[in-house]
């Protein structure tokens, strides 16, 4: 029996994920078997046997040909995948670590007290959060929910004057470029600005 290196694989939620069984088993292949431990769900295979396969994970789990598909990906299915070949030569095993990716929402609000509070909600590794300008005085809390996704919560607990701006920047590797969300600190009305709009809105100045 022949093992090879653990691979590592992510994809985002939502989209497919193909896992390539590496072994070619050339014209002698006798039985091909995906041993699926997902985290957070029971363990599955997939067998196939002569044109016949045997199945009991998800509907949105199958193979197609040697290879695993998986339709529609969602965080559960985050674990452990192997699969075995059987031919003539001998019995051949690869295992990959499967991730599946999901991007945190991310805002920018006053907090009840009047400080500045940037939230990130649903990713399914934490955010890091920074602030310009930057502080010291930043509480950052990191929570896991049930399903397993993190919310982080940091505080900018600094007296800003009234018109000022503070500017909140997240990074979650989901994201191609971190996020920045700037609030302006109001005497009376609240506004928040998007990076996006507040380029146009510079721009028509
Ligand atoms: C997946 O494999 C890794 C490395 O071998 C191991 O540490 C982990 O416990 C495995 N997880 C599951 C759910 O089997
Ligand atoms: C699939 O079958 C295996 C072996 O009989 C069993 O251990 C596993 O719990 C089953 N998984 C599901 C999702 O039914
Ligand atoms: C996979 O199987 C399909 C038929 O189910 C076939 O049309 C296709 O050519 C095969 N692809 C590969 C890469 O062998
Ligand atoms: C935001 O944070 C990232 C990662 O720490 C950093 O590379 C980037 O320069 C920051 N962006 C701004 C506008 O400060």
């Amino acid at each position: 029996k022949r093992v090879s290196l653990h691979l590592f694989v992510s994809v985002l939620a939502g989209s497919t994920g193909l896992l390539h069984c590496p072994h070619n088993p050339g014209d002698t292949l006798l039985m091909m078997t995906w041993w699926i431990r997902p985290l957070y769900k029971p363990p599955c295979f997939i067998t196939i046997l002569d044109s016949r396969s045997v199945n009991n994970c998800s509907e949105r789990t199958m193979h197609e040909n040697l290879s695993l598909k998986i339709l529609k990906t969602h965080i559960t299915d985050t674990g452990n995948y192997s699969c075995e070949v059987v031919n003539a030569h001998g019995t051949f095993h690869s295992s990959f670590m499967l991730q599946v990716l999901v991007p945190p929402s991310v805002s920018l609000t006053l907090n009840p007290a009047g400080f500045p509070e940037c939230r990130t909600v649903g990713g399914i590794s934490p955010s890091e959060i920074s602030w310009i300008p930057e502080s010291d005085d930043v509480i950052t809390r990191r929570e896991m929910s049930p399903d397993k996704t993190w919310t982080v919560i940091s505080t900018y607990r600094v007296q800003i004057i009234p018109g000022r701006e503070v500017t909140c920047n997240v990074s979650h590797p989901t994201f191609t470029h971190p996020q920045i969300l700037t609030i302006v600190i109001p005497g009376k009305t609240l506004k928040i600005l998007s990076f996006g709009e507040r380029k146009k809105s510079q721009q028509g100045q």
